[in-house]
């Protein structure tokens, strides 16, 4: 049997792939091209794939009938077709749980980087400009008695509004259905917008969500507020936010995606009130492990006849 792993993950977490078959591990320190994935699975029962590897029907095509499942090695599957992966015989499965702490860590970190300006001041110190404390000097904004505004209350919307209150922020949410239980209350996303002074994405990426945040939801923002996102580029309008930073239309964002990822909007760079960070939400040594070995062990559990441990639901339509 044949085992496509994308890219390289963690050598032990590999161990039990070999057991099973021939696994192959592409030897390149970055993605594989669209024709080199194609090639790559062909023949293959399982293919362990990352969230850049764009999974579609060419390339379920080039794997052929005996392909068995494809493992993501991430929570966010919008790279996977996940209908035609069950279209040609297999199963689709993501890294859902094990890095939630990781992500609400990141999302705070973004978000108190960006409202006190510290990566903004690493930058001035490392610019050997002149400095020196008075009253008014690098003022950022107080997070208590201020409201973060959830998009998407799921695990992790949920684990950041943990965090958040502890900081003493009041959260609301906006998602699609109530949330018994949960840190805050559910409000329409046009109130959420109009009245938080944090936004922070914790949806999918789905036909709904892309450019949520688009000129007229930022623009409908409080004024002085902030964007944080952790979930996926797509979700806003990076042009529309350039806009909306270089203007004053808001106070700041705190990115960790990006619309064209890896690709950066050029004029971000140039604007002193965003943070980017390179898609660092589970990049700890402990959350990437548990993923590489999530993902390792749902393609154990198809390829000898059990169940995977977190299948994707496969859209009904
Ligand atoms: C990371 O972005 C993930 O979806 O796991
Ligand atoms: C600030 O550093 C203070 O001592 O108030």
């Amino acid at each position: 049997m044949k085992i496509v792993v994308t890219r390289g993950l963690p050598p032990a977490t590999l161990a039990p792939l070999a057991e099973l078959g021939d696994v192959w591990v592409s030897p390149h320190d970055r993605p594989l091209t669209a024709d080199e994935l194609c090639d790559a699975v062909r023949g293959a029962a399982a293919v362990v794939s990352m969230l850049n590897d764009r999974i579609d029907d060419s390339v379920l095509t080039a794997a052929g009938t005996q392909l068995r499942v494809v493992a993501n090695t991430a929570v966010g599957y919008d790279n996977l077709d996940v209908a035609a992966i069950a279209r040609h015989g297999a199963t689709a499965t993501n890294t859902p749980g094990v890095l939630v702490d990781a992500t609400a860590d990141l999302t705070m970190a973004l978000l108190l980087d960006v409202t006190r300006r510290v990566s903004e001041g690493d930058r001035l110190i490392r610019s050997g400009q002149s400095w020196s404390w008075d009253i008014g000097f690098m003022l950022g904004t107080g997070l208590q008695r201020k409201r973060l505004g959830i998009i998407g209350m799921g695990h992790i919307g949920r684990a950041v509004a943990e965090r958040a209150t502890a900081f003493g922020m009041n959260v609301v949410y906006h998602a699609r259905r109530e949330h018994p239980g949960v840190i805050g209350r559910r409000v329409p996303l046009e109130e959420l917008l109009a009245t938080s002074d944090v936004v922070s994405l914790h949806c999918p990426l789905t036909a709904d969500t892309r450019h949520l945040i688009d000129a007229a939801a930022l623009h409908r923002m409080k004024a002085r507020s902030y964007l944080i996102n952790t979930a996926r580029g797509p979700i806003v309008d990076e042009s529309a936010l350039v806009n909306a930073l270089a203007t004053g239309v808001i106070a700041g964002a705190g990115l960790d995606v990006y619309e064209h990822e890896p690709d950066v909007h050029p004029a971000l760079r140039g604007l002193a009130n965003v943070l980017l960070a390179p898609h660092l939400g589970s990049a700890t040594v402990e959350t990437r492990t548990r993923m590489a070995e999530l993902a390792v062990e749902n393609v154990v559990q198809v390829l000898t006849g059990g169940g995977p441990i977190t299948p994707i639901a496969v859209p009904s339509r």
